[in-house]
């Protein structure tokens, strides 16, 4: 099946960044969020990276202008309904994916492909809620989206093989790289990079090293771009401690407890860089 028009759901830092490359590859993107600010700032924070890339040689100003111009706002979630394909990129929290999807179904077309960019949620589990497990995907893009190559393709167990073939050719039209992933907790990069990470804190908490020198240690003794807890704070302490969680009540291994500074980090609303507070101050 051919895809043309593209509904995304949730303006957070994966949303703006999917809607960014699809937009740039030629497709209708309609951009969805519950809070009308998120989508204001999604489209100035595409609108500054695709400046960006115009700046550094990557793409035309004609492309840029191309990609903006395909992007609309939506704040009816009804109206994602006839997209090709939708994706979540929600919060990474399963009633509020599946509220999500609850409330589009009685607005979807038939041919329409569900997918969530969940990074550790089980897909036959979200799947199972919809109308059409069969056509039903994880679709798991990494952060920032423009720069990451590879995007996990995981089917449920019901999914379908026309569905898989049709997101692996998408992937292929956006530039990227798939690697399929089975249905098991966290699938494959989060199941190897969290527990790294949560290992990152725990080296924290026991005092084995300071924030600089964990960082300076996995930049420079193996050549990681960034830090571990630079990279926490990147992609959200909230996000990984659910990962963590999903980890640690699917696998059921004590070898995924979340450290306990990463709860208390999260508890304290420091974040990372979405709240200017996290492992590194921001403000
Ligand atoms: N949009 C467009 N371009 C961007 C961008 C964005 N949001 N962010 C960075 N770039 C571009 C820059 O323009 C620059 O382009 P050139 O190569 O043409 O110069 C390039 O990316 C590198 O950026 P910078 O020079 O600003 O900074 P850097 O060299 O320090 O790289 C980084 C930044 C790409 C983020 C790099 O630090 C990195 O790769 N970090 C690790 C990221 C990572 O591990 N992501 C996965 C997180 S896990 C995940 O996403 C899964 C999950 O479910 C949690």
């Amino acid at each position: 099946m051919a895809i043309q028009t593209v509904g995304v759901i949730g303006a957070g830092q994966m949303g703006n960044g999917i809607a960014h490359v699809f937009a740039l590859s030629g497709y209708n993107v309609a951009l969805n969020d519950i809070s009308s600010d998120a989508v204001d700032r999604a489209i100035g924070l595409i609108e500054n990276n695709l400046d960006r890339q115009v700046g550094r040689g990557k793409i035309s100003q004609e492309d840029r202008d191309a990609a903006m111009a395909r992007i609309a706002p939506q704040m009816d979630l009804a109206a994602l309904g006839q997209s090709d394909l939708i994706i979540e990129a929600a919060t990474e929290n399963e009633d509020v994916k599946n509220k999500i999807f609850a409330s589009l179904a009685p607005h979807l077309a038939e041919h329409t492909i569900l997918t969530s960019n969940t990074s550790s949620i089980s897909i036959t589990r979200l799947a199972s809620r919809t109308d059409r497990p069969e056509r039903f995907m994880g679709f798991h893009f990494m952060n920032p989206v423009p720069v990451m190559q590879l995007v996990e393709l995981i089917r449920g167990i019901a999914t379908d093989e026309a569905t898989y073939k049709t997101l692996a050719d998408v992937v292929d039209r956006l530039g990227k790289q798939a690697a399929s992933a089975e249905d098991f907790p966290a699938f494959i990069v989060n199941r190897i990079l969290m527990p790294m990470i949560n290992e990152a804190i725990y080296t924290l908490y026991e005092g084995v090293g300071s924030v600089q020198s964990i960082d300076t240690s996995l930049k420079l003794g193996a050549n990681h771009p960034m830090g571990p807890l630079e990279l926490a704070d990147f992609i959200g302490l909230d996000t990984c401690l659910a990962i963590m969680n999903v980890l640690h009540d699917g696998l059921a291994d004590t070898k995924y407890r979340p450290c306990p500074l990463l709860v208390k980090y999260v508890e304290a609303g420091w974040l990372g860089r979405k709240t200017d507070r996290g492992f590194y101050d921001y403000r």
